[in-house]
């Protein structure tokens, strides 16, 4: 039977109910004559008062094993706290059961305080503590928002796949899928070798496959059907970039619409970054109060002024002028066709505008494939979203329509059109302007929690050398 949740008892529980509930202990604290449990089950960051007096059914034996960590079923009744106190009920025990043991000498848990590095060594256990239920919570907030924003505006949920034979992005960051026995073909391979190793018409596809890094192309395939699509999954990069910004394995949220051109989809983009932002500050005011408190003293602070401020819109070009002229020094100088940097796009929405900004027309030589030219032959409409104390959070563009500018991009970027023929069809067969963007999930959490490491702001992180649980 489903039991019911602190958050709600809390909220709206009557005193002189008679109810049981269950989760695990936070704290105790022994009187002679009763004890306090504070019980968390993850419902809220709160965790709910009970107060079980000596004359409980075998309290003496049972209120012992009741340490922080241990699981328990409680049933009593709901009183009304005394004017003042921190909450408005509290529950009063009439039978305490221990479910589940957690010993005070190994139970890791035991003490609070614990460095972010030593929790990621236990990320079975660190849901059980105040910041990562809170960020459990937020990401399940975001992820529903995310849903109604696209369900709302009759966009189709689309489930690209995760098993892929082409690079979206071209930048060649890709793992392997493969059944061949890599160390038997070790062992078979003399190690001088010249002729190609590997026959990929033994492996299970019968051409070499990878991971997805982007579930757009497909995407594109149903928006040019079905109208506005969106994608939610996961998606992989074997970039070994060792930072607190990227993940091997992360979740991308990505929309593409038909019909639309650049500034519809930084209409749109703008529009969503603000819906979450909303409906956050709306529907987990107790987590981000609490991240607000404990992690980042600006982030309300910071959250508010994105919902106050239009996202003000700078092209490469007027970037870069800002960035040459602004007098600060960079590690990475800069100069027109160049990447920005992370402490670049860090200057701009932090410093110089203090606010989101949507960066476009970025040079074509730095962009993948299908992004579309413009008519001055050096730009492609491009758009990153970058947010102060995370950097880009979103990058997307209008797409390459015509047919033979995108095959002459692609042999621009040593891209064999065969391998995209189906890509490549859509410009054949009634093909429409239309564009999109591709939200990284857990950086959209890195800027609701003030978190400081996109690590902790997933359940199970994958970076280079860690792939543990
Ligand atoms: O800018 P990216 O590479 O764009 C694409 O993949 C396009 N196909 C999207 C589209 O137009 N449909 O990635 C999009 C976003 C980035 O802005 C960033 O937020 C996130 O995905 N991202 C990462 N997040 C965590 N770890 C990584 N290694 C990431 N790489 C990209
Ligand atoms: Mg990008």
């Amino acid at each position: 039977m489903a039991l019911p949740r602190v958050a709600q008892l809390l909220l709206e529980g009557q005193p002189g109910t008679t109810l049981t509930v269950a989760g695990w202990v936070r704290t105790r604290r022994d009187n002679p004559a009763f004890s306090f449990i504070e019980l968390n089950d993850g419902s809220c960051l709160s965790n709910l008062q009970i107060v079980v007096d000596a004359s409980v059914p075998g309290y003496a034996e049972t209120i012992k094993l009741a340490t922080t960590g241990a699981s328990v079923r409680i049933e009593g009744e709901l009183k009304a706290c005394p004017a003042g106190a921190k909450q408005r009920v509290e529950l009063h025990a009439k039978s305490l059961e221990v479910l589940g043991v957690a010993d005070a000498k190994t139970y890791p848990l035991q003490k609070k305080g614990h460095s972010w590095e030593f929790l990621r060594g236990i990320a079975h256990l660190r849901p059980r503590t105040n910041t990562f239920g809170a960020m459990a919570r937020v990401r399940n907030t975001v992820s529903y928002s995310i849903h109604r924003f696209f369900q709302e505006r009759g966009f189709v949920y689309v489930h690209t796949p995760i098993i892929t034979t082409s690079d979206c992005e071209g930048a060649g960051e890709m793992f392997q899928v493969t059944t061949l026995d890599l160390e038997r073909l070790a062992k078979s391979t003399p190690a001088s070798n010249a002729a190609p190793l590997v026959d990929y018409t033994q492996d299970f596809f019968g051409k070499k496959a990878h991971l997805t890094v982007s579930g757009q192309l497909e995407g594109e395939t149903y928006a040019t059907a079905v109208g506005p699509i969106y994608t939610f999954g996961p998606t992989f990069r074997a970039e070994n970039s060792n930072t607190t910004r990227h993940l091997a394995e992360f979740w991308m949220i990505e929309p593409e619409m038909p019909f639309y051109e650049l500034d519809d989809n930084m209409q749109l983009a703008e529009e969503f970054i603000k819906t979450i932002v909303r409906d956050v500050l709306r529907e987990r005011a107790e987590d981000m109060a609490f991240f607000n408190d404990r992690i980042d003293k600006t982030i309300l602070a910071t959250l508010q002024n994105i919902l106050d401020h239009d996202f003000k819109r700078v092209s490469y070009t007027e970037a870069v002028d800002i960035l040459t002229t602004c007098g600060q020094k960079f590690e990475y100088p800069v100069e027109w066709g160049i990447n920005l940097q992370a402490e670049h796009e860090r200057y701009l929405t932090e410093k110089h505008f203090q606010q989101p900004i949507i960066v476009y027309n970025y040079p074509r030589t730095l962009k993948p494939f299908y992004m579309k030219c413009n008519d001055d032959g050096k730009t492609v409409r491009a758009m990153d979203v970058l947010v102060p104390g995370v950097g880009e959070i979103i990058g997307g563009s209008q797409r390459e329509d015509e047919l033979d500018t995108l095959l002459s991009r692609m042999q621009e970027c040593h891209l064999n059109p065969d391998d995209y023929w189906w890509y490549v069809d859509l410009r054949r067969y009634g093909s429409v302007p239309h564009a999109g963007f591709g939200l990284g999930l857990e950086r959209m959490i890195l800027l609701l929690t003030g978190m400081q490491n996109i690590r902790d702001v997933i359940p199970y992180p994958r970076f280079p050398g860690s792939a543990e649980f």
